[in-house]
């Protein structure tokens, strides 16, 4: 009987293991990471974007074949686990999504990689779970999206910009992945309280990046990237504002450096180092010449945010940068960023 367990365990594990991950160099097309798939049991989309969602080999390849998209890394749809605020329900559900997701992109892994979705209600628990997808499922990284919400009303949320968090960025240090940070939809005590007065400053025209660049410049001015040099995040919608306004924020957060806060670089020196964006949602061609010059275009990788951006505005968008960037230029953001960064041939 006990045997028999073993076996059982041994043939399910086999199943969800895409360790074997395929991928060489020959192709031209692109690569994108930040492009939402989702669990019915994670779903918040009705209609026509909760199939989408769910679909990865129908109208996702089609669409891919289409446009020239060679390889496309998936990721939970926001919020993913980060609304659950259940720590043993956020845990298991995350596990359980991540085995879903493995196995679904098995018999593909030329074409589709993954980014885990984390339970961070306890930094120990995500790094074991990162540690897991990376190594045993092949994943590239993980995507979270934005604080995690718990407590009874949802209304205590947890940045992972604190100390209790070095645990699982020594974990991320150590595997070498990257950690994507995505928005989400706020939790009712906060979205009632900004946005009551002009809800359709909800979501993605405002609240999205207003409220994921806070974290994100929490992680810089706590010091996550001085005490975790190597660490790589990548941030989408071309960088949620910040990179429009580092002359702003280096030169005012110089202020607060006798108040105690421990940075010890600026936000801008984080953005050659540490921080990645990509052109996810935002196919804004002045913003990309901007950010060229002020953080580099080896720090810009393209990608489209499907199914909430249409996979064919970006495309068309991508390839009329012939005229802004140079070939080698242009290589880099559609594809050797993305190869460089995810170590696709490693
Ligand atoms: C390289 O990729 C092509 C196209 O995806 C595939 O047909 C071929 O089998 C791959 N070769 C290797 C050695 O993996
Ligand atoms: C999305 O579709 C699944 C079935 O594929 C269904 O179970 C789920 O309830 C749907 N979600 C929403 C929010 O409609
Ligand atoms: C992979 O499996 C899915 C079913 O999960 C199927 O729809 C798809 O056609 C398969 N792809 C390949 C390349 O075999
Ligand atoms: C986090 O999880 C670990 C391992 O399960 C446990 O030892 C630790 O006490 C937990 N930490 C908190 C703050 O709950
Ligand atoms: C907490 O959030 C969940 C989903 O994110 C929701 O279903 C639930 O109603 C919320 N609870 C309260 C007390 O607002
Ligand atoms: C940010 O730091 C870099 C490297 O030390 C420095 O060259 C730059 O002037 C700083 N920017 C601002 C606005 O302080």
């Amino acid at each position: 009987m006990n045997r028999l367990f073993q076996l059982l365990l041994l043939f399910i594990h086999s199943c969800v293991s895409i360790h074997a991950r395929v991928w060489n160099d020959t192709g031209t097309g692109t690569i994108v990471l930040e492009e939402a798939w989702t669990i019915p049991e994670l779903s918040t989309q009705t209609g026509a974007l909760n199939v989408s969602l769910q679909d990865i080999h129908n109208q996702r390849l089609t669409q891919m074949n289409e446009n020239g998209i060679d390889y496309m890394v998936l990721s939970c749809a926001s919020p993913c686990i980060q609304g659950i605020s259940d720590p043993a329900t956020a845990g298991a559900m995350a596990v359980h999504a991540n085995n879903v997701l493995a196995s679904q992109i098995s018999n593909s892994t030329h074409r589709f990689g993954a980014f885990a979705a984390l339970s961070m209600h306890n930094a120990s628990e995500a790094a074991a779970e990162l540690k897991r997808t990376v190594g045993e499922l092949g994943f590239l990284g993980a995507l979270v999206n934005d604080y995690q919400q718990s407590g009874a009303n949802n209304d205590t949320l947890i940045y992972y910009d604190q100390p209790e968090f070095d645990v699982f960025w020594q974990m991320v240090t150590e595997l070498d992945v990257p950690i994507y940070f995505h928005p989400r939809t706020n939790v009712a005590t906060i979205s009632t309280l900004l946005y009551a007065h002009a809800p359709w400053l909800n979501s993605a025209a405002q609240e999205f990046a207003a409220t994921v660049s806070t974290h994100i410049l929490g992680l810089c001015t706590n010091g996550v990237f001085d005490r975790f040099p190597k660490l790589k995040i990548i941030v989408g919608h071309l960088g949620e504002r910040i990179p429009s306004d580092l002359d702003r924020i280096d030169t005012q957060l110089l202020s607060q450096l006798p108040l105690g806060m421990p940075m010890l670089l600026n936000v801008s020196t984080y953005f050659r180092q540490n921080l990645y964006e990509t052109t996810s949602g935002n196919f804004a061609t002045p913003l990309l010449r901007l950010h060229k010059e002020t953080i580099g275009l080896e720090r810009i990788l393209y990608s489209i945010d499907y199914p909430f951006v249409n996979i064919p505005s970006g495309t068309a968008w991508v390839n009329g940068l012939d005229k802004v960037l140079t070939p080698k230029e242009l290589w880099y953001l559609k594809r050797g960023g993305a190869i460089k960064l995810l170590k696709l041939n490693d």
